[in-house]
């Protein structure tokens, strides 16, 4: 099969609770092409780790995907029955965890962990294969090779990440999806894990989705971004775009909130809170927190403007001045 990346549509998940349904994901459409890196952000609670997961079938009950397709080639992620999916998880979308270091097994060394994730998919090798295979593995993430024998108390922050890329990559995925992969650690560390992660992915010529909340790595690391709001994606396209003409007000806020995009920051605050998604207010989610909302963003919903794959936001104001630009 020629390689081909992921495409999503319309994805939406909800979390059934006691107090009502929840829209975690609410009709997330995008793509990314192999090799492509697209970048996720949006404020905590904004769905990010939820659309990841349904990606995956990895969400757990109340969580539920009740609509949209994601395709890899002639493979639809989300209709794949639980067997199938786990043969496909690590060989064609692979996951790494939000705070995967703590996510490793602390009783086993890292080798048997390295084992263990082959042997679920099936590769049984002779020991002496098996022995190469984990250590090129290890070599693949700048580790020794002598990483294998320890277990992961014994290991940094940094290092622990990088197994966890490495088992990620092990079975040479078409997708990798990595969640805050770096935001445990220091500055420096980030960077050499970034940089792990995208030699690995250009080795492999995976499609890849970064989770995130610091602007600044974003602006140095993918070539699209989106940006995600209680739930809906509201604006996505090229990292310069989506930087330097943001049209979604939220985004405008986003990348102002950046003191100097050359260096990196976290996403600061934004006047007013988080909506419940519960409680989402009618229209546009983010109306009660835009500076420039007018009477209809009260009312109605804004949907993506443009075609997929160009410069789209979902807010009315932002299409009725495209409109005006063009007349
Ligand atoms: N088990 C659950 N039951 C009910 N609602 C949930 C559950 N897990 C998540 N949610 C809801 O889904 C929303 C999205 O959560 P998610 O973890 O995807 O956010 P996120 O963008 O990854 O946030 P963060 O930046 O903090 O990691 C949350 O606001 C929460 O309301
Ligand atoms: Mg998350």
């Amino acid at each position: 099969m020629t390689s081909s990346g992921l495409r999503v549509r319309d994805l939406t998940v909800v979390y059934r609770t006691d107090d009502g349904d929840v829209h975690a994901v609410d009709r997330a459409s995008f793509d990314v092409g192999p090799g492509e890196r697209l970048g996720i952000v949006g404020e905590s609670g904004s769905g990010k780790t939820t659309t990841a997961l349904a990606l995956i079938q990895m969400l757990r009950p109340p969580g539920r995907v009740t609509g949209g397709t994601a395709t890899i080639g002639d493979v639809d992620l989300l209709r794949l029955a639980p067997a199938e999916m786990r043969r496909h998880r690590l060989q064609t979308a692979s996951y790494v965890p939000q705070g995967a270091m703590n996510s490793l097994n602390p009783v086993l060394t890292i080798g048997r962990q390295f084992r263990n994730a082959l042997a679920d998919h099936g590769v049984r090798l002779p020991e002496d294969e098996l022995r190469a295979r984990v250590h090129a593995a290890l070599e693949s993430v700048e580790l020794d090779p002598r990483v294998a024998g320890l277990y992961p108390h014994e290991l940094s922050g940094g290092m622990k990440q990088r197994v966890c890329i490495a088992i990620g990559m092990l079975l040479g995925p078409r997708l990798i999806i990595a969640d805050e992969p770096t935001s445990a650690l220091d500055v420096v560390t980030q960077r050499q894990v970034m940089e792990t992660l995208g030699r690995q992915q250009q080795v492999t010529g995976a499609a890849l989705i970064l989770i995130g909340h610091d602007m600044g790595l974003m602006a140095q690391f993918v070539d699209r971004l989106a940006v995600m709001y209680a739930g809906r994606i509201v604006e996505i396209g090229t990292i310069r775009e989506v930087l330097e003409t943001p049209r979604h007000p939220y985004s405008r806020a986003l990348v102002a909130s950046v003191p100097r995009l050359a260096q990196r920051g976290e996403l600061h605050g934004i006047a007013g809170v988080t909506p419940s998604l519960r409680r989402l207010p009618e229209g546009c989610a983010f109306h009660p927190r835009c500076v420039d909302a007018i009477d209809r963003c009260r009312r109605e919903r804004p949907a993506l403007d443009r075609a997929p794959g160009e410069h789209r936001a979902a807010c009315l104001l932002a299409a009725d001045a495209a409109r005006e630009s063009v007349a």
